[in-house]
């Protein structure tokens, strides 16, 4: 009886499509596979497996790191790290970059990840993720904070892992985006959703809403516009806000709808990091027909001059964020009111 399509299986599929690679991609997908299984298991009984609450250090976010975090943090690391493929690591829950140590063979990519997306919510069960971006490395030899400093366009690889009512590796290598449900009963991630597409508009949007007082009243003018009912363009859409940015993404990418991250006035570049939440998503949504931005241009075009940079993120299904831009550029705004400039963040 054909099991289905195994991630493994599909990988080397895809790979044999690309005369220049060397299987060592298709390595470093399964190994963070392998890790993805793990770390469903711990989540899939948390409070049995010692790796809910924090492990009262904070992060260089001054956020207080899960039991979870830094298990996560470190499996992925122990994972990859002596297969030959990588030549460095980069995570959040680290200061600075981790370079394979000379005692093990160096590979050739580089490897950014959030190793558990949306901690606050490990302790009350609900779903969090993983998200990790692959480049190739530019340096000669070695490698150097540069490497990992990229525009999101030159990632060869984006990926995340949810960890909700089921397990779920969603990846793109630029050929499309692909997603794969674990069998928990053999221990492999099956082929569940071929080449996802995001539908043009959507009928969700996802914000904290806490913090709309100290958004720009051009993003407020854009989240009252999606509460105006207007049957023709699908108005009112309804609030889904979950707090895990995987699985708010996860269930815009599925279904459509807009995520939205704003800067604001007491932190201008808003919350999420441009590295290893904005970009690997902004490849994949771009990857399923969608769009992301941080409102004044594409996330995969932004060239992070720090590892832990933020960025404002708007992302989702491609004529939401177009209509969002035109609220946060000033182009359009609800009738009566000038248009108002978003200050540049
Ligand atoms: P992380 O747990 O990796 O720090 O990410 C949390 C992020 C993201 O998952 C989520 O969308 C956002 O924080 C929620 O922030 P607020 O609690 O400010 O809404
Ligand atoms: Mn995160
Ligand atoms: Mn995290």
């Amino acid at each position: 009886m054909q099991i289905g399509t195994t991630l493994t299986r599909f990988i080397i599929e895809e790979e044999r499509q690309h005369p220049e690679a060397t299987g060592e991609f298709t390595g470093l997908l399964t190994e963070l596979a392998s890790a993805a299984k793990i770390i469903s298991r711990d989540v899939n009984k948390a409070g049995l497996a010692e790796v809910m609450g924090i492990t009262g250090r904070t992060n260089v976010h001054g956020e207080e790191v899960q039991r979870l975090d830094e298990f996560a943090n470190s499996l992925v690391i122990h994972t990859t790290d002596h297969t030959g493929r990588l030549a460095g690591l980069a995570s959040e829950e680290m200061d600075d970059i981790y370079p394979i140590p000379d005692k093990h063979p160096r590979g050739n990519y580089i490897l950014v990840y959030d190793p558990v997306d949306g901690s606050s919510n490990i302790d009350v069960n609900v779903s969090i993720g993983t998200i990790f971006s692959i480049y190739r490395k530019r340096s000669a030899s070695g490698v150097t904070l540069n490497d990992f400093l990229r525009p999101g366009r030159e990632q060869v690889g984006a990926g995340y892992i949810i960890y909700g009512s089921s397990t779920m590796l969603v990846y793109t290598t630029g050929s499309g985006v692909h997603g794969f449900t674990l069998d928990p009963s053999i221990g492999e991630f099956l082929l569940s959703h071929e080449n996802i597409q995001i539908p043009a508009r959507g009928q969700y949007y996802s914000a904290n809403e806490g913090n709309a007082p100290k958004w720009d009243p051009a993003i407020r003018h854009y989240v009252n516009y999606l509460r105006e009912d207007d049957k023709a363009s699908g108005r009112p859409y309804s609030a889904r806000y979950i707090g895990s940015l995987v699985a708010d993404f996860h269930r815009n990418l599925l279904k459509g709808g807009i995520f939205l991250y704003p800067g604001d006035a007491k932190s201008p570049r808003g919350k999420l990091r441009l590295l290893y939440e904005a970009a690997p998503l902004a490849f994949i949504v771009e990857q399923a027909g969608g769009a992301a931005s941080d409102g004044e241009q594409p996330i995969m075009d932004l060239q992070a001059s720090e590892l832990h940079q933020r960025t404002p993120l708007f992302i989702g299904s491609s004529e939401d964020v177009a209509t969002l831009e035109e609220f946060a550029q000033g182009k359009r705004a609800p009738e009566g009111i000038e248009g108002i400039r978003v200050s540049s963040v």
